[in-house]
Formats: C-alpha cells, sequence, structure tokens
C-alpha cells in the first residue's frame, strides 16, 4: 500500500481507503463487515471512512467494533455530520448544536476520543459559514477532531471557507470528499484547480462508480444476485447509472484492463489515483475478495495512451458538468 499527505496537511492517509456506506448496519451482516475491515488491515488499509448517517447511525458503531483492539496510533478514522441522525430540526445541518452533538454521538459510537478527520457532509444553506468553522475549529482546539474537512462543496464554497478562516485565524480545511470516477468527472475544472492551489486534497467516494465499473452489470441483463442493485438500501442510488447506454461502453473497458492485467475495479481504482489531487480513494466492498482486489491498484501507473483508450472508450456517457455539485438548498 502507498502513502499520501492528505492535503497540504501532515497527515499520511492509505492511498486507497475503506468506506461503510450502504454496507455495515444495513447491507451485510456484522460478521461479513468485520472480515472486510480484517482484510483491509491485511492488506495496509490504514484509513477508514464513515458517517454519523450511515444506516441510521448503526454503521458506526459496526466500524468501532470492527477496530477495537487496534492500535488507535495505526489508524486514520474519518466520519462527517449533516444529513439527519434524528427526527428533531436540530438533529441536522452543521449548526453549533448539531456539529457538537453528532461528534459526541460518534466518538462514543466509535469508541475513540478523537476521529482524525471530521467532514462537513454538504455544504448547509441556513448557517452561517462562520459558525460552522468556528465550531470546526473549537472541536480541533479540544483535541477531538485533528483535522477537518467537507463533501461535496463546489470550488466557490470552498474558496468561501478557507478565507474565512484565513481571516479568522480558524483551522483551514484540509480536504473535500467528491464523487470521483471514470464516468463522474464533475470535479475537474473547478474543485480540483482551487485544491491544487489552496492544498486541499480529494478524499475520492465511489470510485468503481458503486460496482458499475467492475462491468459486473451488463446490459439487457437484470443485476447480478447479492450485488447493491438488488439492495432494497443501495438499489436506489446505483439506479441512477444502470442504464444500458453507460453499461455497454463500460464494458468496453474490459479488454483494456485485461490487457494490463489488471481486473475492471483495479483499473477503475488506479484511474482516480492518476490524479495527483486525489489523497485517497475511498473503496466499498460487500465481501472481503472486494478489498483484496481493489487494493491491488496501489501503486498502478497508466500511461497517456491507456487514458486515451479510457476516454475513447467511454466517450459521451462521462459526466463532467461541474454544476453537478450540489447541496440541498433547504436542509433535508
Ligand atoms: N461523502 C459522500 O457523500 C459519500 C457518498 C457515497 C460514498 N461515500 C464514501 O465512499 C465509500 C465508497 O463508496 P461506494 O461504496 O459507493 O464505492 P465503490 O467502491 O465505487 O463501490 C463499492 C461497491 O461496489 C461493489 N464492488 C466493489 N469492489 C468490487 C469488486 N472488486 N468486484 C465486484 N464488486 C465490487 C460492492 O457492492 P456489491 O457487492 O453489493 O455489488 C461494493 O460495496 C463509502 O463507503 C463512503 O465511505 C461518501
Amino acid at each position: 500500500m502507498e502513502f499520501r499527505h492528505l492535503g497540504r496537511s501532515g497527515l499520511m492517509v492509505s492511498e486507497i481507503s475503506y468506506g461503510n456506506w450502504i454496507t455495515h448496519g444495513s447491507q451485510v451482516e456484522e460478521d461479513a463487515a468485520k472480515q472486510c475491515v480484517r482484510a483491509a488491515l491485511d492488506e495496509g488499509i490504514t484509513t477508514f471512512d464513515t458517517a454519523d448517517v450511515y444506516a441510521g447511525t448503526k454503521a458506526e458503531e459496526v466500524l468501532g467494533r470492527a477496530l477495537a483492539g487496534v492500535r488507535r496510533e495505526s489508524l486514520e478514522i474519518f466520519t462527517k455530520v449533516y444529513w439527519p441522525t434524528g427526527q428533531g430540526p436540530n438533529d441536522r445541518g452543521l449548526s453549533r448544536k448539531h456539529i457538537t452533538e453528532s461528534l459526541h454521538g460518534s466518538l462514543r459510537r466509535l469508541q475513540t476520543d478523537y476521529v482524525d478527520l471530521y467532514q462537513a457532509h454538504r455544504f448547509d444553506y441556513e448557517t452561517p459559514l462562520e459558525e460552522t468553522l468556528k465550531t470546526f475549529d473549537d472541536l480541533v482546539r479540544q483535541g477531538k477532531v485533528l483535522y477537518v474537512g467537507v463533501s461535496e462543496w463546489t470550488a466557490e464554497q470552498i474558496g468561501r471557507a478557507l478565507k474565512i478562516a484565513d481571516e479568522m485565524g480558524f483551522d483551514r480545511l484540509v480536504s473535500n470528499q467528491p464523487q470521483y470516477s471514470m464516468l463522474w468527472r464533475v470535479i475537474e475544472t473547478e474543485v480540483v484547480p482551487l485544491s491544487e492551489k489552496e492544498g486541499v486534497g480529494q478524499i475520492v467516494f465511489s470510485p468503481i462508480a458503486q460496482g458499475v465499473l467492475t462491468g459486473k452489470y451488463l446490459p439487457g441483463q437484470p443485476p447480478p444476485a447479492g450485488s447493491r442493485a438488488t439492495d432494497p438500501a443501495g438499489g436506489d442510488f446505483i439506479s441512477r447509472m444502470l442504464n444500458d447506454d453507460v453499461l455497454t461502453h463500460v464494458q468496453r473497458l474490459g479488454p483494456i484492463a485485461a490487457d494490463l492485467g489488471l481486473s475492471m475495479a483495479q483499473l477503475a481504482v488506479a484511474w482516480v489515483l492518476q490524479n495527483p489531487n486525489v489523497s485517497s480513494a475511498i473503496v466499498g466492498a460487500s465481501r472481503p475478495e472486494q478489498v483484496r482486489d481493489n487494493v491491488r491498484a496501489s501503486g498502478v501507473r497508466l500511461d497517456a495512451e491507456v487514458l486515451k483508450k479510457i476516454d475513447d472508450a467511454l466517450g459521451p456517457v462521462v459526466e463532467r458538468d461541474p454544476a453537478k455539485t450540489v447541496s440541498p438548498r433547504r436542509r433535508p
């Protein structure tokens, strides 16, 4: 496993990290979840990503149990706040009240005194940015959070937050967690250039497009049994990418991966890691074999000719519009 700096910070992260959205506390039983975490640790992954909202807070509990007993200093544990964790109007968003309360819940569930990275899971239009950033800064001073970041923020939002932090002397954002894959490249024109200039690293999610880039979903065929597409919680999210046009183009990546001696999943993870602004690619897995498959992408270099072949194979199904980075106008 190779390691990278998280943005311009001193923190090192494994360039492939493991995330537990959809899986822990929901799609997979606790045993399988623990086996995936064990496989991740065995393969050299040290960075784990979760969120308060995953599986209605159960995912953090499962990860906390799976990592219990592992030397804390050998791990980087990331979690997030924003999406609802309860019924009340203050059980959501990025207010001082919710951020503080949610972090305390996350620490309890994760069985740790601090998280390495605390991320604003979306931009909250209903809270002054100063309030959010001051609260993050306070939690850093209290030692409960070591670094702060965001997820799916636009370049303008990240830039505004950095300006406030510089003016007020608050801790700066070190990372952004966007969706990024061969199929979804919306960060490339605005978020990445700003982030490179400002020392913000991308921790990218769904690098395998939730499984689509493994090539296991075939055009005109029902999804394979036991896959995310057949899961009641995951099916809705992946369905947006499961159309025959996308799936037909994805099948063209098979020979490119085979020529390189890679699985399609490895090619997908290696592709996001070619972007130097990417600090880590967060992979998900419902089985330990998938973790073992995906980590082989660490250290793989793809040359310009291969990158061009990938672009030619996918052609029109690649999404590049920066306007697709959106947070809800009202809190959910
Ligand atoms: N910040 C955000 O808003 C946000 C949003 C989404 C995700 N995330 C983070 O990013 C992490 C990863 O997201 P993701 O799960 O969508 O990523 P992904 O790595 O693109 O997809 C993972 C899923 O694809 C399938 N898969 C993975 N490797 C495979 C392989 N080698 N062979 C066959 N199937 C394979 C598995 O699903 P099946 O076996 O069920 O088919 C697995 O659960 C999440 O856990 C979370 O930490 C963050």
